[in-house]
């Protein structure tokens, strides 16, 4: 089985990089791991390597949704069937048989909903977005947006993207609180990495993350419950990088020619500090 990864750019990345190779070793599967350093052109190349190795199923977490039409048309004329893992595509439904992975409309809905809640209807709210043209960013920006159209309360008074990674979401917010200081009450990351980032930099501003500036993001990795735990982290939405031992599944029926669906979500919850203290040792990422 050959895997083109986007690279190690989150907490969130790295539970999955560990969950597809120790599921592989588990299975006793020979794996072609390739890790494309959050570069698209890696992730072609490596496909296009993979082709020519003529291994199996070719699993691809695409960092962007679109430039892949044609070599995914290679993998298909080459007879290497492709599934999607985390991130979809934007390319014609017959150049892969499966994408698995989650509903990020549903989590930037969530993500919504939660804010909604926790401000009650009311706030000045920055957004941390991940990286352009990836499907969890635009899925997890369009999907927020819809939730506040009910909300007239609620704006969002900068937006801008800090590249799913913890560094730049900290100079991110940095600029954000530069421009608009303490007129900021809400923040929403599109992942922990980011939040973290963010939560040293509104510290370093002076102000208290989780209190003066409520904060919800994506992910529900064990950095954002212990933020949630110390009170600077308000909410997470769960994104599960679990996905190895489903992907090992789908990847032997495709083999075995059984047909597989289009698409299998993964199943995902929401996390408050409440629960923060009882459920962070059982997260494994
Ligand atoms: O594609 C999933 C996203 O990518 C996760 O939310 C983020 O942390 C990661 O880098």
């Amino acid at each position: 089985i050959g895997y083109s990864q986007i690279g190690a750019e989150s907490e969130w990345r790295a539970a999955n990089t560990i969950s597809i190779k120790e599921t592989a070793e588990k299975l006793g599967v020979e794996l072609r791991f390739m890790d494309a350093q959050q570069k698209q052109e890696n992730q072609i190349e490596a496909v296009r390597k993979l082709i020519i190795q003529k291994v199996d199923v070719i699993g691809l977490s695409p960092i962007v949704e679109t430039g892949w039409e044609e070599v995914f048309r290679e993998a298909k004329d080459a007879g290497i069937p492709i599934i999607l893992v985390d991130r979809r595509a934007a390319v014609p439904q017959d150049l892969y048989v499966s994408y698995l992975g989650s509903d990020f409309l549903e989590e930037g809905r969530n993500a919504a909903r939660v804010m909604a809640k926790l401000v009650e209807g009311q706030a000045n709210i920055v957004e941390l977005v991940g990286t352009i043209d990836s499907a969890p960013a635009n899925d997890r920006f369009t999907g927020f947006r819809e939730i506040l159209k009910d909300y007239p309360g609620m704006q969002i008074i900068a937006s801008q993207s800090g590249d799913f990674t913890r560094a730049r979401g900290k100079e991110v917010m940095a600029g954000f609180l530069q421009t608009y200081g303490n007129t900021i009450t809400a923040l929403y990351a599109h992942n922990d990495d980011m939040a973290l980032g963010a939560i040293q930099a509104i510290e370093e501003y002076g102000l208290k993350p989780g209190v003066d500036i409520t904060i919800v993001s994506v992910d529900a990795a064990r950095g954002a419950f212990e933020a949630m735990i110390a009170g600077k982290l308000n909410a997470t939405v769960e994104c599960n990088p679990l996905l190895g031992p489903q992907f090992f599944e789908l990847a032997l029926k495709v083999v075995n020619g059984e047909t597989i669906p289009k698409w299998v979500p993964s199943i995902e919850t929401i996390f408050f500090p409440e629960d923060a203290i009882e459920i962070l040792p059982t997260r494994t990422y």
